[in-house]
């Protein structure tokens, strides 16, 4: 359209050059851009998504069981993405995909699921699927086998997935004990109102071999502590990341710190944006944050503060701090302290003002001193005198009177 808007004002010879080069971009346009996205491998594709190579996108479209095996979809398809849509219920996995054996990646993320039944997720349907992404829902995972036996599956997303109007982390715990899962390598439960964790959360039942689970995310998860068991060398033998970032926790425990330093693995963990508080259940984090005995890695650990709820320490490095300065019984006596340093300042300034004030006076009023001084001065000088004429009378009458060869009659 450009074009030949511009070729308007050009003769003729050259506007047939130049139309010519137009129809020529017509007919290539198109195939440059198949060229770009890679053309569809699969014979056909569910009408409201697009196909290229053998992945499929539908967005605002749930494609139906019937358009999944149509065609080689069915052994051939392996990236299924279904987002946009409304749907809410998802009932078991041969109803709504059927089997699909090529699928390695399955993506529902940005729905509105909030409702899942046993094998939703199932190996009958994904006897490959290696990642499983469900970001972004109202998940409730009430059916213990949601994820039944993906035996492939390396990754699985919940970030931001679960329903937020419960506590979740018991359902969680279920879910993931029963739903096996032995090659899951990496989990994402970002975004999520879980709260507090039971130990056995990632404790995942496996019959054989133990678990390949290297990274777990758990970033704004509302986690305050940690279940001293929850992160196990014995159990997730190969964890290499957890991310603890965003929660509400407040200090980790000695318990904690040994189970972490049982990592043989060099084991990374993030904690950026948890409210550390910096008194004496901090001390030995502390100490094991700064001492070089420790092989887990803490991420921007010089960028670690002490929360505003920190006493004395609020808003301090956490890798400054002196591990003999956290307290806690004396919290309040450092706050008495604290009282009686003010109150002793308050007390010298205003003696110091009373100080002051009186020495202004005696210098305003310097006259009347010096006045009344000559006049001390001169009555003590007549007392002085008098005490002394009499002083030395009485001397010599009780020197005389003192000496026992003269008696008072003799006088
Ligand atoms: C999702 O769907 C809504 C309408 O249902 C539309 O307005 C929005 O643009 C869609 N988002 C994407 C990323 O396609
Ligand atoms: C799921 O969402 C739909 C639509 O918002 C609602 O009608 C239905 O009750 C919800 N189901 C559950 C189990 O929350
Ligand atoms: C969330 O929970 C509250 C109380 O438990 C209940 O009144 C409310 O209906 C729930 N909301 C949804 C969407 O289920
Ligand atoms: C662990 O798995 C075995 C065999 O699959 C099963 O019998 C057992 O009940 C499971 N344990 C839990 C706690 O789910
Ligand atoms: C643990 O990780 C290493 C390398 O990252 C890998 O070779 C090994 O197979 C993993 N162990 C398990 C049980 O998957
Ligand atoms: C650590 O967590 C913070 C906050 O979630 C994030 O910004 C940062 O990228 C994370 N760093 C690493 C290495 O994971
Ligand atoms: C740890 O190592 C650093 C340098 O690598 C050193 O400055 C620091 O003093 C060491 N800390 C302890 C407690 O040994
Ligand atoms: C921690 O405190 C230092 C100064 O003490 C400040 O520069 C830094 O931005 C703070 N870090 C965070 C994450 O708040």
């Amino acid at each position: 359209m450009l074009l030949m808007q511009r070729t308007k004002p050009l003769p003729a010879g050259k506007m047939d050059t130049l139309r010519t080069l137009s129809v020529c971009l017509v007919f290539l346009l198109p195939l440059l851009s198949s060229a770009q996205n890679d053309a569809c491998e699969l014979s056909a594709s569910p009408a409201g998504c697009v196909c290229s190579g053998p992945n499929v996108v539908c967005t605002g479209y749930w494609p139906t069981y019937r358009e999944l095996h149509s065609g080689d979809i069915d052994s051939k398809l392996e990236s299924l993405t279904i987002t946009n849509t409304t749907k809410t219920n998802l009932i078991k996995c041969e109803s709504v995909f059927g089997t699909l054996t090529n699928l390695r990646k399955l993506d529902l993320s940005n729905n509105q699921i909030n409702f899942t039944r046993p094998r939703s997720f199932s190996s009958i349907c994904f006897p490959n699927l290696e990642q499983l992404v469900l970001d972004d829902n109202a998940l409730r995972l009430s059916a213990h086998t949601t994820f039944k036996s993906l035996d492939r599956l390396r990754e699985l997303h919940l970030n931001n997935a679960l329903y937020r109007n419960q506590s979740v982390s018991e359902q969680v715990t279920h879910t993931f004990i029963k739903s096996s899962m032995p090659s899951l390598e990496e989990i994402m439960l970002n975004d999520n109102l879980l709260g507090d964790l039971s130990s056995s959360t990632f404790n995942f039942n496996l019959s054989s071999g133990s678990s390949p689970l290297s990274r777990i995310h758990l970033r704004n998860s509302r986690l305050g502590m940690i279940n001293t068991n929850l992160f196990e060398v014995e159990t997730l033998p190969n964890l290499s990341f957890i991310d603890l970032s965003m929660n509400s926790i407040t200090g980790l425990p000695i318990e904690n710190l040994e189970s972490f330093d049982k990592f043989s693995s060099a084991l990374t963990i993030n904690l950026t944006g948890n409210p550390l508080t910096c008194n004496c259940n901090l001390k030995d984090f502390v100490v094991w944050l700064q001492s070089n005995d420790t092989e887990v890695t803490v991420v921007d650990q010089e960028k670690l503060n002490c929360s505003m709820d920190s006493i004395v320490h609020g808003g301090k490095r956490i890798i400054d701090l002196d591990p003999m300065e956290l307290k806690c019984g004396h919290i309040q006596n450092t706050d008495m302290d604290e009282q009686m340093k003010t109150s002793y300042i308050l007390l010298i300034a205003v003696l110091s003002i009373i100080g002051l004030l009186a020495l202004v006076i005696l210098f305003m009023r310097r006259k009347e001193i010096i006045k009344l001084c000559n006049q001390m001065k001169q009555a003590t000088k007549e007392t002085f005198d008098t005490h002394h004429t009499s002083y030395v009378y009485s001397d010599i009458t009780q020197a005389r009177r003192e000496t026992p060869e003269h008696s008072a009659v003799d006088v």
